[in-house]
């Protein structure tokens, strides 16, 4: 995975299902060739086809769960993502908790198949703790910054260099963080403080005009 990287998380906001996906998608797209940025989406699992059909920057699951082929009804089977696309993907994300036990074996049944992991944290213990499985990537997102519009570089740098130092004391993981990110600013910043990238969700996908934004993260990059 190429660093420094802006993942845009599509979360299930309206502008960044479905066919609204598309538009967003080939919008990230145009920005990443035309910065020479990296820029991965990430998409819902059932948008996960024709968004990684539709562009030609790594597209991510928003969620895996760590089971093999069998009988799990309702459940997203690690082989079914990357078999429609996905090139890695989000795992433990505020808006989608997972047992410490689950979150182990997620990411050990996505390396098997080759899928980038990009664990989330809410705070530096936490990403200190899942070190340890040695996913690709932490992000750490202070759960009360995310959808707002103070950064998490402004309003807690300490929590990027907190995460920075106790992770890499556990292993080799790059960190990322996310949460209020909206501006080129926010992003400089936080790449100062030691992060390898930015997650962030509503400040592109909810964006009037998310091409313009996005041009101004990519560009402080
Ligand atoms: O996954 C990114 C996210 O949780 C941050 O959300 O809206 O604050 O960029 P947002």
């Amino acid at each position: 995975m190429k660093l420094p990287v802006i993942i845009v998380n599509f979360k299930t906001y309206v502008e960044g299902t479905g066919k609204e996906a598309e538009r967003l998608a080939k919008i990230c797209e145009k920005v990443a060739h035309d910065t020479g940025k990296n820029i991965v989406l990430a998409v819902e699992e059932v948008d996960l086809n024709r968004i990684s059909s539709l562009v030609d920057i790594p597209v991510f699951s928003e969620h895996m769960d760590p089971i093999h082929p069998g009988a799990h009804t309702g459940h997203n089977l690690p082989q079914a993502l990357k078999d429609n696309g996905a090139e890695g993907t989000l795992l433990n994300h505020s808006e989608d908790r997972f047992r410490i036990d689950m979150l182990k074996e997620s990411v050990k049944i996505a390396k098997e198949l080759d899928l980038v992991t990009v664990v989330c944290a809410n705070d530096s213990d936490t990403a200190e703790a899942v070190a340890a499985f040695e996913p690709d990537m932490i992000a750490v997102e202070p759960p009360e910054l995310i959808g707002g519009d103070i950064s998490v570089s402004t309003a807690k740098p300490e929590v990027i260099t907190d995460t920075i130092e106790k992770v890499k004391k556990v292993a080799n993981v790059s960190v990322l963080c996310g949460a209020g990110v909206k501006t080129g600013e926010d992003v400089k910043k936080a790449i100062e403080l030691g992060a390898d990238g930015i997650l962030i969700a509503s400040g592109v996908v909810k964006a009037e005009d998310p091409e313009k934004v996005l041009r101004e993260l990519a560009e402080a990059l």
